[in-house]
């Protein structure tokens, strides 16, 4: 381990971009389905891993909802729930706000209540058991139709105080958050904070709605935004958090090579960007893999790698004195570190 890499692994971080789904290991993904009787299309660990090659988006789409359909019980989304937890734990996060798409799993007759109850079972048992924090964000498929969206959260009305946000997910081009406008507005007026996936794959536009339509607090990615200078001086102004996610970009095509991958550009720019794992199992390693990967990939400097993980706390929908004492004890590990 290089100095800056022990560096990044006991930083205090918050982790803001995550499916809960996408942290599913082939190994458990083997144990689920053979615990719940299912048949899957795969032979081994390795060939599931094998198939983890993607060109694009839908690509990975079509693998993960699959790979979804071994979640059948409530103590399958709590096994599913605390694996993450304590790989996230060990890379020195100490908050995480995590998403989950019912519909994935509700459009196979499994109740709202099974999922939602593993969940936050586990997030209980991440506090006790590691100190961690969790908030949870409730992402509804834009492939699917509004409506779809609007029953989805007529399902989640009875943990609406035990959920924080809710936010936009799945095939984006094509399905822009102005199909979504009237779904966040209600979810808004129910007192849930909005995130929204946009400039991944679709155009700037789509962050312009997810601004101006959805009034999103986070913008989940926002990379396609650097192809407008207005919007990113907008972004900058505002201060709004970005949740970038740099071995999901490079395994979806979305750059071409980390050497290449603009998150030091962003912070240059006054742009408020967070390192995040998306989906880990998918994607080659989870929240300090990608800040390794990208901090060597890009070269960036101690300064840029504490910028990175205060804004995941101001950028986290935690209330201001939760985030202060977190930033406390950030400045004291980088004090001490020095
Ligand atoms: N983009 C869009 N939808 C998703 C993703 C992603 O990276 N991961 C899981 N659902
Ligand atoms: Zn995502």
């Amino acid at each position: 381990m290089t100095d800056l890499d022990s560096f990044i692994a006991g930083l205090p971080k918050a982790e803001l971009h995550l499916h809960i789904e996408g942290s599913l290991e082939p190994e458990l993904m083997f144990a689920l389905a053979r615990r719940n009787g299912i048949d899957i299309p795969y032979a081994s660990v390795e060939q599931v891993r094998a198939a983890y090659a993607f060109s694009n988006l839908q690509d990975f789409l079509d693998i993960y909802y699959a790979g979804a359909g071994v979640l059948r019980t409530r103590r399958d989304f709590h096994d599913l729930a605390a694996a993450y937890f304590a790989r996230a734990a060990a890379d020195g996060v100490v908050h995480a706000e995590i998403m989950f798409d019912p519909q994935t799993h509700t459009d196979r007759g499994i109740a709202f209540s099974e999922v939602i109850e593993g969940l936050l079972s586990a997030m209980a048992e991440a506090e006790a058991e590691h100190g961690m924090t969790s908030k949870l964000i409730l992402s509804f498929l834009r492939h699917l139709s509004e409506e779809a969206a609007f029953a989805t959260l007529e399902a989640a009305e009875p943990w609406l105080d035990r959920i924080a946000a809710v936010g936009l997910d799945s095939s984006e081009v094509g399905h822009p958050p102005l199909k979504f406008a009237q779904v966040f507005a209600a979810a808004r007026d129910r007192g849930l904070k909005i995130t929204a996936h946009a400039g991944e794959e679709g155009p700037p536009e789509y962050v312009y709605q997810a601004l101006d339509l959805l009034h999103a607090d986070r913008i989940d990615h926002g990379n396609r935004a650097l192809e407008d200078p207005v919007l990113v001086d907008r972004l900058a102004e505002m201060r709004m958090t970005l949740t970038v996610c740099p071995l999901s970009n490079l395994k979806l095509c979305v750059v071409d090579d980390l050497a290449r991958h603009p998150i030091d550009r962003m912070l240059a720019l006054g742009l408020k960007a967070t390192i995040n794992s998306d989906d880990p199992a998918y994607f080659g390693g989870y929240i300090g893999d990608n800040f390794r990967a990208v901090a060597r990939a890009r070269g960036l400097d101690r300064e840029e790698i504490v910028a990175l993980a205060r804004n995941s706390f101001t950028g986290s929908f935690l209330p201001p004195e939760a985030v202060a004492l977190h930033l406390e004890k950030l400045d004291a590990y980088v004090a001490a570190y020095a």
